[in-house]
């Protein structure tokens, strides 16, 4: 696959290390308390179950996969949710993890959402962060990488649906979009 790479932009090696530092966090911050990780599919996955396994206390796990609407309503930030949670999540302390955030309508639209479910918190984790591209002022809690605002795959994130297994992030040589 390195054929399709133009650079690795976050390392095997540095994601692994943040991971872990995030879930040290985590940990700390949480306990006590009725965590429930809440994973956007599907790029969140990989994610997802690494950080889970870097937390230290009990959580429960569930998925979310949304898509957003044509380009002429995303200004609105209104997503389609496309798979739901299983359970209800009154009163727990949910934790939104993600793998990218760009314009911050997305989570912002799913902050809303889950705090409308009567979570007790609704915080946010996301491994990449492109400050650059924000339209909407969305609070991250826990971020693993500032990037550029350059188009990015692995790790869980794709470009149509193709390079997720990457085990590092990068950027795409162009001849892959042509
Ligand atoms: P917003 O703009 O709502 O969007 O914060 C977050 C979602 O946009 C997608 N996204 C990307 N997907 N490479 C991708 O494959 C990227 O560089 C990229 N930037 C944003 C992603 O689905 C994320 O959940
Ligand atoms: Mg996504």
């Amino acid at each position: 696959m390195k054929d399709f790479v133009k650079e690795v932009l976050v390392s095997e090696e540095n994601i692994e290390k943040r991971v872990r530092e995030l879930g040290i966090q985590i940990t700390e911050d949480y306990k006590g308390k009725d965590l429930m990780l809440v994973g956007i599919l599907k790029g969140a996955a990989i994610f997802m179950a690494d950080l889970a396994r870097s937390i230290d206390i009990p959580v429960t796990m569930d998925f979310m996969a949304v898509s957003s609407y044509g380009n002429t309503t995303q200004s609105s930030g209104v997503v389609r949710i496309v798979k739901d949670l299983d359970t209800s999540i009154e009163g727990k302390d949910i934790l939104i993890v993600e793998d990218i955030i760009d314009t911050g309508l997305t989570l912002g639209y799913l902050t809303d959402n889950l705090t409308k479910r009567g979570a007790r918190s609704v915080r946010i984790c996301t491994l990449l962060d492109k400050p650059e591209r924000r339209k909407v002022n969305v609070p991250v809690d826990y971020r693993g990488f500032i990037i550029p605002d350059e188009f990015v795959v692995g790790y869980g994130i794709d470009y149509a649906e193709k390079y997720r297994n990457l085990p590092y992030i990068s950027s795409l040589k162009e001849e892959v979009y042509s």
